[in-house]
């Protein structure tokens, strides 16, 4: 038994659930778990292997049950590599989400707007991304029960559920955008200088996390969906500091759009 096996072995007791839909929550985002019915809520410190989180105000606990008809199994709350989790740590749950059968993957995100035609509140379905972490889950011996050694990441953001997520958002009438997303460490936000920076390189939206499970999901194999919830324009595009406040403040207002997003979205899927 390896540590993801033992992860599994320990889930499968605690629900009868086969999820075929794996939701990770962002900052702000996690109430959409509260509309999971006749959920089974497990702390990830129940689980073998997982590590503690230690940001308050991030729940960390997997929220399993049914959602628009789906078995879905959320992460309300989730690692980041600020908190100083290796990013194998950070990516861990999306390992034992996969080896429990999810093949489809919904990934959210607070983000900071680099695009200079974004507004805070803007929804972006992630097109693609820019791994600035300086680092992978994925380096060390390969399981090869997990994925291949070199995976592909072309499509690494799969182009189907895109296509479904932009008609999902158009037939809500919810104005979308899409874009580059590029994940630093953090925790610091970025200067004026590192956003003219990724701008430069392609980014339209910048963050602290997704990469790292983004890349685990590729690597076996899932399809996966990115939405960032644009909380803020980026550092040095407005004449104020950044704050986490108001991050936490435009994600609680959009939610609502976010929430009927993903569940439409949820519904396209089964459909
Ligand atoms: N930068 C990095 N991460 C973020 C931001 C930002 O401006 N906003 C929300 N998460």
């Amino acid at each position: 038994m390896n540590e993801v096996s033992e992860a599994v072995a320990v889930l499968r007791k605690k629900t009868k659930y086969v999820p075929e839909i794996g939701l990770i929550l962002g900052s702000g985002l996690g109430d959409i778990a509260e509309d999971i019915a006749e959920a089974d809520r497990i702390p990830y410190h129940l689980l073998p292997h997982f590590p503690e989180p230690t940001v308050r105000g991030h729940k960390g606990q997997f929220v399993v049950g049914m959602l628009e008809g789906a078995t879905v199994m959320a992460m309300q709350g989730r690692y980041h590599h600020y908190e100083g989790y290796s990013l194998k740590q950070v990516a861990f749950p999306v390992t034992v989400m996969r080896a429990l059968g999810i093949k489809k993957l919904i990934v959210t995100n607070a983000a900071g707007g680099v695009n200079t035609k974004f507004r805070p509140g803007d929804l972006m379905i992630i097109t693609d991304h820019i791994n600035m972490l300086g680092d992978s889950p994925l380096v060390g011996p390969n399981d090869e029960n997990a994925g291949p050694r070199f995976p592909d990441m072309s499509a690494a953001y799969d182009p189907v559920l895109i296509d479904l997520a932009k008609r999902s958002a158009g037939s809500l009438g919810i104005g979308i955008r899409e874009g580059t997303y590029l994940a630093t460490s953090g925790p610091q936000y970025e200067t004026p200088a590192e956003i003219r920076m990724m701008r430069i390189l392609g980014a339209d939206a910048v963050g602290m996390s997704t990469v790292p499970e983004v890349i685990a999901a590729n690597h076996g194999g899932m399809k996966v969906l990115g939405i960032s919830c644009i909380t803020n324009l980026a550092s040095g595009m407005l004449n104020k500091p950044l704050a986490h406040a108001e991050v936490i403040e435009t994600a609680n207002q959009v939610k609502e759009d976010f929430i009927q997003l993903v569940k439409k979205l949820i519904r396209d899927i089964e459909a």
